[in-house]
């Protein structure tokens, strides 16, 4: 089963998808998650495009599609979960073509709403382990007081270059110019599922299991 999760920067697609990476062995292919690592090997595309990210700009169509037709000759798994991708509708168009060329298809797109208020407040207490990728927040599952990260017991964590307000408004802009018409697109092809993100992570989880079963 392949799916895409839809959402605006916050809305909880990464720790949604580790979540189904875990309980239903699908494989995870987050653009960003892809970039960021481009940008810390110092490769020349990381390098091009470090400032575009901490900006809160999309990167070119051309560079992301890339990436993901190379991830999707090279992974197996129980299905794909989208994770930040496609973001434009060309990059829709692109995901449809090569899903089709590997005798493949979408079989859900998941839109997670979650209002702007939420989405600042979530983003701006967000931290990982810089080892294994556990998602911590100030708020609602602060890092635990012994320094160690529960999942691998690391002790390094960090955040995101873009995690700041200036740059989050810009995110929040560019997905609702570039990305938010593709709720219509999907709606179109009947693969267009809405959960409520404002939920605790369980229940969001719960929702989105109904909508995977249901495929
Ligand atoms: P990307 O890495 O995809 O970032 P994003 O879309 O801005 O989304 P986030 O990762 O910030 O949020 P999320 O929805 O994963 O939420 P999370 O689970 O972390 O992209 C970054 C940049 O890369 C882009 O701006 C662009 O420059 C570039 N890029 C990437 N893909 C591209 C593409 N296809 N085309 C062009 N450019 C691209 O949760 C957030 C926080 O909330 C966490 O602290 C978490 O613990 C907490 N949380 C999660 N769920 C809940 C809940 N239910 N209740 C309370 N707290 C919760
Ligand atoms: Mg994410």
């Amino acid at each position: 089963m392949n799916i895409i999760l839809l959402g605006p920067p916050g809305a909880g697609k990464g720790t949604q998808a580790r979540i189904l990476v875990d309980a239903r062995n699908m494989v995870q292919l987050s653009t960003g998650d892809m970039l960021r690592e481009a940008k810390n090997s110092g490769s020349e595309m990381g390098k091009k495009v470090a400032e575009v990210m901490a900006r809160g700009d999309l990167v070119t169509d051309e560079i992301v599609i890339g990436l993901i037709r190379e991830k999707l000759t090279g992974a197996s798994g129980n299905g794909f979960i989208f994770d930040g991708f496609p973001r434009t509708l060309a990059q829709a168009d692109a995901l449809g073509s090569l899903l089709e060329e590997m005798g493949s298809k979408l079989d859900a797109v998941v839109e997670m709403r979650v209002d702007d208020d939420a989405l600042v407040r979530r983003i701006t207490a967000r931290s990982t382990c810089a080892s294994c990728g556990e998602m911590y927040n100030d708020h609602t599952k602060p890092q635990p007081a012994d320094g160690k990260c529960s999942n691998c017991g690391a002790s390094e964590f960090s955040r995101r270059a873009d995690d700041n307000e200036e740059s989050l408004r810009q995110r929040l802009m560019e997905y609702y110019k570039k990305t938010s018409p593709l709720i219509g697109y999907y709606y179109a092809k009947a693969l267009l599922n809405q959960v409520n993100g404002l939920g605790e992570i369980e229940e969001v989880q719960a929702e989105i299991s109904q909508v995977l079963n249901n495929c």
